[in-house]
């Protein structure tokens, strides 16, 4: 996969080149930076300074608007609306409909509510959350086909079925910090957990996979270099510099060669008073090469996996709940189901079901934030470039499983704490938990996979999802890895009603992309599957961002 292609697959979850723009500057919403971040000269720079001053931040956004400088990618010029962009104006705030109470919606009614907009959220579902889920005990799971299940975990324990871990450089990390929600450390990278594939013997730690992939890489390129191969493309002190950190790189010997007893392998037992008693010798490069654990030592180098990334304390969706605390649990009506959307001369129409019968809403402006799957299926007014539009990002299935243990095997046995193994077995990883160290049990994620291996799942019922993941998990962890389970609970993305999908993925990013990006009359689209961060809570942070300042900058512009 590539950067382009964005959400990608989880069993891929590598994005290959790093790109200079995914590099990003501390997250800060201050005004004054606006436009200096998008490199607008200094003197458009003043004169937005100026306007900011002056008019509020409402006025900034039309200036904006009118230099051009709406911000397309990562949107660090944002500045929230405030209410005084309306009482130094003499307008009253807009009423605004957002349709779902996932991460999407809620951060368009958190941020218009900051201006005093007067916000109603429909939400389909008998939560909010969205996609951000995370199951306690006594938590009730209902899938597509009828089946439900319920938690029964110990207490403390909790699995985020759904989102599960947040980049340093993303959004999602400054509204942590806004709304006052703990993060800690979410391992995404651990040399301890295991490492199998299909062509090894026995699982091997990722450790010592990766210092044999390393070593024999280097030796290569060592040696090839030292004969003369790179001679064209490299001077003699080149050649120096690259021998340097080719024998660090690889743990190479005088000979040049991969010290196949190197100590980064690890050891059986470890040093200690004694020397300790290493794992044993790497096997032969052609050996190392068949194992095939190149993509899985390789998980965690992109701009978007590397370490350190970070989970909220006590689970995902305290985030989520943060941000239904701030919009106002009164504004948000749970169970809702819209049934229709319609552009008015003068305003917007929506209509949903409730447990009384039939409801509708108007108001000025409608968000809309549902999956664009479920969207294009909806009656509605938005024509029909918008429904083909809708129809061109592909849902993707995603799955996982939560296993729940009375003692922490995992720790106590293996010395893992927290990170991932990696598998091409269809469950692809096993998650071990970032929290509750030593604590008493603990939950560990059985799989986390995408597409087809996803899709073999989905169909099953939880029950042989359960038996299939603990027969592919006991090929790394053994016997103990069914015997010792105490619960668990599987999700299927596709089968959860209203979501119907882990996410949804553009083949190119289009016209179509493009046309989405703008409002259809008074209804406006966004969700993370309208950024380049697709499958990311920042994408729909971004794009509810961007959502309420097109909706805002042209609700100053309205006269009334
Ligand atoms: N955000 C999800 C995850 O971290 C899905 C994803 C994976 C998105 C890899 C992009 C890259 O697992």
């Amino acid at each position: 996969m590539s950067d382009e292609t964005g959400p990608a697959r989880a069993d891929d979850a590598a994005p290959g080149a790093v790109t200079p723009t995914a590099e990003a500057p501390t997250a800060e919403t201050a005004p004054a930076k606006a436009a200096s971040a998008k490199g607008g000269g200094l003197t458009r720079r003043a004169l937005l300074v100026g306007v900011g001053a002056a008019g509020g931040a409402g006025a900034m956004f039309a200036a904006m608007g009118a230099l051009g400088l709406v911000p397309e990618s990562q949107d660090r010029n944002f500045t929230p609306p405030q209410r005084s962009d309306f009482s130094l104006t003499g307008r009253a705030a807009a009423e605004v409909v957002v349709i779902g109470a996932g991460v999407a919606g809620l951060t368009c009614a958190y941020e218009l509510g900051k201006a005093g907009y007067d916000c109603t959220v429909l939400e389909a579902s008998g939560r909010v959350g969205g996609r951000n889920l995370t199951l306690r005990a006594g938590d009730r799971l209902d899938e597509l086909g009828g089946e439900t299940q319920t938690a029964e975990f110990a207490e403390g324990v909790y699995f985020n079925a759904g989102a599960a871990r947040i980049a340093p450089w993303m959004v999602t990390m400054d509204y942590c910090r806004e709304l006052g929600v703990p993060v800690e450390i979410f391992v995404n990278n651990n040399a301890s957990a295991y490492v199998y594939t299909r062509g090894m013997a026995a699982p091997a730690r990722a450790r010592a996979a990766r210092a044999d992939l390393y070593g024999y890489v280097a030796e290569l390129l060592a040696k090839a270099s030292n004969a003369g191969a790179l001679n064209r493309r490299l001077t003699a002190d080149d050649r120096e510099r690259l021998a340097e950190f080719l024998r660090r790189f690889g743990d190479l010997g005088p000979d040049l060669a991969y010290r196949r007893d190197s100590r980064r392998r690890g050891f059986e037992t470890y040093p200690g008073v004694g020397e300790g008693v290493p794992v044993g010798p790497a096997s032969s490069m052609r050996d190392v090469l068949a194992a095939g654990t190149g993509r899985y030592v390789t998980m965690d180098f992109g701009y978007d996996q590397v370490m350190p990334m970070f989970q909220p304390v006590g689970g995902m969706d305290a985030i989520t709940e943060a941000l239904a605390d701030a919009v106002g649990r009164d504004r948000i009506r749970t169970g809702t189901p819209v049934t229709g959307i319609r552009n008015l001369a003068d305003g917007v129409e929506v209509t949903y079901r409730d447990g009384e019968g039939n409801g509708v809403v108007r108001a000025d402006y409608c968000v809309v934030t549902m999956p664009p799957h479920l969207l294009a299926r909806l009656p509605h007014n938005l024509g029909a470039p918008v429904t083909a539009a809708l129809r061109t990002p592909v849902p993707v299935s995603a799955g996982k499983i939560g296993l729940e243990y009375g003692r922490r095997w995992w720790e106590i046995d293996d010395r893992i704490y927290g990170g991932a193994s990696e598998t091409d077995l269809d469950i692809t990883h096993i998650w071990y938990p970032s929290y509750g160290f030593h604590s008493e049990g603990g939950l560990v994620v059985g799989y986390y996979n995408v597409e087809e291996n996803a899709e073999a799942y989905t169909g099953l019922s939880h029950r042989e999802r359960r038996n299939r993941a603990l027969t592919q998990g006991k090929k790394i962890h053994g016997e103990k890895y069914r015997a010792e389970l105490r619960s668990s609970v599987s999700i299927a993305w596709k089968r959860q009603p209203y979501i119907e999908g882990g996410w949804a993925s553009w083949p190119s990013f289009d016209a179509a992309f493009d046309l989405l990006q703008r409002p259809a009359g008074r209804v406006y689209l966004a969700g993370d599957w309208l950024t380049h961060l697709t499958a990311w809570q920042a994408g729909a942070m971004e794009s509810a961002r961007r959502a309420v300042t097109d909706l805002h900058r042209r609700a100053l512009q309205t006269t009334s």
